[in-house]
């Protein structure tokens, strides 16, 4: 029988690199609450109508992307490529975007059928963040500062902001029209891939990564000038905000993002250090998408992290570190062992955030202290014969010097809160 592995593209995440993991994710959800995001947890799987009405029928990730499926039913269904779609159905369906201002958050797996390569997968993560009822640039900025306060809280650097408008629905058709008039004088010089597109969704031409295409690319017609004032307008002061604000960008017109939904601004967090898949977050404004899935006409804007990207660009974290235990519980002897786990109880109960790992199966003092260096705690806390008759405990430090010293249990407690906060210290919490 052939070995059984996980689904290509498809990956475990083991400790401890969950522990890093888990600090990323904090860190990037305390960003979040510092703007008043609250979190709608949403389920992965949506009727597939869902995705194709939102996303859009003639995009990548509708037509050769989902994994999509018949239900017993005989319903179709597909695991969620993204987030937005879903928290918009649910925000619908459960009355609570209208007369609200709604700000959401997310985070979870997202599935995609893509060609697996080094920052793409086909199980990924996201936080994605939404929010609805707020026409303004401000909002538009207010999530882009969100994102630049993630970055610093994370410690990652080098990030660089691409900015662009798409205009309103209406400047899109005409700026549409131009374009389909423009790539249809230069048919010859189109890929296969383009000549799909150019009546389906010809915008996506822009974001060709083909090199024999990009000088006809350069030379189309660019959004810009086909801005009605109020898409003007709207751009002109988001951009202000980030000026004053101090976060620097880089205007793209090509920036025409893989999902329908969006019209005035959409952005991309691009880095270099990652090749061909250098986007960690993107996102924009949707303002006609709850209309579109059967809402009332409610603006939105919204974005998301691809955290498997990010965790590849954090500084050092030393996920041992951050996973290991404070403190190891040695236990040899039938005294011992039996006060053992009564003793790891009131400790638990003593210190708040105390890690504890306790010896399970016996062994010996040599074997067990094997366990508690293998554990990466910072302290053993053996107890003997001896000790478990005097109802002490003897304290080792595994790994900064110092002697060992035998203690009693309010002493130990003290000892063990001061491991906790210097643990924390160092692990920034
Ligand atoms: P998206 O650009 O499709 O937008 O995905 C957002 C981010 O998810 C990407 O920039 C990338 O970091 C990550 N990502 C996407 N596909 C993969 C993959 N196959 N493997 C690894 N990472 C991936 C959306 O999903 C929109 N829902 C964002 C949004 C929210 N717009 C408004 N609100």
């Amino acid at each position: 029988m052939s070995k059984l592995q996980s689904v290509r593209g498809m990956h475990d995440i083991l400790p401890p690199e969950t522990a890093r993991w888990r600090e990323m994710e904090r860190r990037i959800v305390g960003a979040l609450e510092a703007y008043g995001y609250q979190e709608i947890r949403l389920p992965l799987v949506e009727h597939t109508e869902l995705f194709a009405r939102s996303i859009g029928e003639v995009t990548d990730i509708v037509e050769k992307e989902m994994y999509t499926f018949e239900d017993r039913n005989g319903d179709s269904l597909s695991l969620r490529p993204e987030g937005t779609a879903g928290c918009v159905r649910a925000g619908i369906q459960h009355g609570i975007l209208h007369n609200r201002q709604q700000r959401l958050w997310y985070a979870g797996p997202m599935f995609r059928h893509e060609r697996p390569q080094k920052g793409r997968y086909r199980q990924f993560h996201q936080v994605g963040v939404e929010a609805f009822g707020m026409t303004g640039p401000d909002l538009d900025a207010e999530q882009i500062l969100m994102c630049a306060r993630i970055w610093r809280a994370l410690g990652v650097e080098g990030l660089r902001l691409e900015l662009n408008t798409l205009g309103d629905p209406a400047d899109r058709r005409a700026y549409r029209d131009r374009l389909v008039a423009y790539f249809e004088r230069h048919r010859d010089a189109l890929d296969e891939d383009a000549l799909r597109r150019l009546h389906t969704n010809p915008l996506r031409i822009l974001d060709s990564k083909n090199p024999a295409m990009r000088e006809l690319i350069e030379g189309a017609p660019r959004v810009q000038e086909y801005l009605s004032e109020p898409a003007r307008t709207h751009y002109e002061g988001l951009k202000a905000r980030l000026e004053e604000a101090g976060v620097a960008y880089v205007e793209n017109s090509r920036l025409v993002r893989g999902l329908d939904y969006y019209n005035r601004t959409v952005f991309e967090w691009v880095t270099d250090r990652l090749g061909a898949q250098g986007t960690v977050c993107a996102g924009g404004r949707y303002d006609g998408l709850v209309e579109q899935l059967g809402g009332r006409p409610t603006p939105a804007a919204g974005f998301a992290i691809g955290l498997e990207r990010v965790a590849e660009l954090l500084p050092h974290w030393d996920a041992g570190r951050l996973a290991a235990p404070d403190a190891y519980l040695v236990a040899v002897g039938e005294a011992a062992e039996r006060v053992a786990p009564a003793l790891a109880e009131r400790l638990r109960d003593a210190v708040p955030g105390l890690r504890l790992v306790a010896n399970c199966g016996g062994g010996g003092f040599k074997a067990q202290f094997k366990r508690a260096d293998r554990s990466g705690a910072a302290l053993a806390l053996v107890i003997g014969e001896e000790e478990a008759q005097t109802h002490r405990v003897t304290l080792k430090p595994l790994r900064a010097g110092g002697e060992q010293v035998r203690v009693d249990e309010p002493a130990l407690v003290a000892q063990l809160a001061a491991q906790v906060a210097a643990r924390r210290q160092e692990n920034h919490r």
